[in-house]
């Protein structure tokens, strides 16, 4: 079997389970970093974007929400980002980035569920990047999704809205295959948050969507 195809679920389904999480990191081991999709350097000025729009800069306190072994934390921090807290509910993972990032002081990695945050309202920024389309792999008709699909994903942005400062600023931003109709649906008619969305490329080949979630008082 090859690198690659060793590391695959039987079944789409398995991405959406902490078991096959926990064992692909493991079999991966410590030095693999692994970006699922967009690269962290084409993504970053998205990001910069978004909070300067905001009017926050480098200062902002960041979650990102299923870390796993990519860079964008890594590359975010690298380039003057000094608050991000990364969680995965592997295991594995975040022993390895929180050995593979121990010279990067300040930035966290913490083993938790992201339909059951740890925090108080305390964050500026809260990034999403392929960890909801992790939830939505069960088979079936992707127009109408399975209730427990739509209870997982309504419940992650629930939690991610909830850990946000209530400020004018504070965004969540969400990257992903996943084309509006088969998205919003998990953000829309959220009370005091502000939806939109827009392609991000890249210039050629399969489209990426950044969707914003803005609180607006
Ligand atoms: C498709 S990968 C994306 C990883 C990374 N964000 C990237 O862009 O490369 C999905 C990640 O979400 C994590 N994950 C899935 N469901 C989760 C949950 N309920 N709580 C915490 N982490 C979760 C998985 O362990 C995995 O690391």
């Amino acid at each position: 079997m090859s690198r690659i195809t060793e590391n695959l679920p039987p079944t789409n389904e398995g991405y959406g389970t902490q078991e096959y999480w926990e064992q692909r990191y493991t079999n991966e081991g410590p030095t693999v970093s692994f970006d699922w999709f967009l690269s962290p350097e084409y993504l970053l000025p998205f990001i910069e974007q978004t909070l300067r729009e905001a009017g926050m800069g480098k200062e902002a306190r960041i979650l990102m929400l299923g870390c796993g072994n990519s860079s964008l934390s890594e590359v975010m921090y690298d380039d003057g980002y000094r608050d991000v807290v990364n969680v995965d509910y592997s295991k594995a993972v975040i022993e390895q980035m929180k050995e593979r990032h121990k010279s990067r002081v300040g930035m966290e990695w913490l083993e938790m569920d992201v339909l059951e945050l740890q925090f108080e309202e305390e964050f500026d920024l809260v990034i999403d990047k392929g960890t909801m389309d992790a939830m939505l792999t069960t088979k079936g008709d992707p127009w109408n999704p399975p209730e427990k699909d739509i209870k997982t994903c309504t419940q992650e942005i629930t939690e991610a809205i909830r850990v946000m400062r209530k400020r004018p600023s504070s965004r969540f931003l969400y990257f992903t295959f996943g084309q509006p109709h088969f998205r919003e649906r998990y953000m829309q008619d959220r009370p005091n948050w502000t939806l939109s969305h827009k392609e991000v490329g890249p210039p050629e080949g399969f489209a990426y969507f950044m969707y914003t979630l803005a609180y607006t008082p």
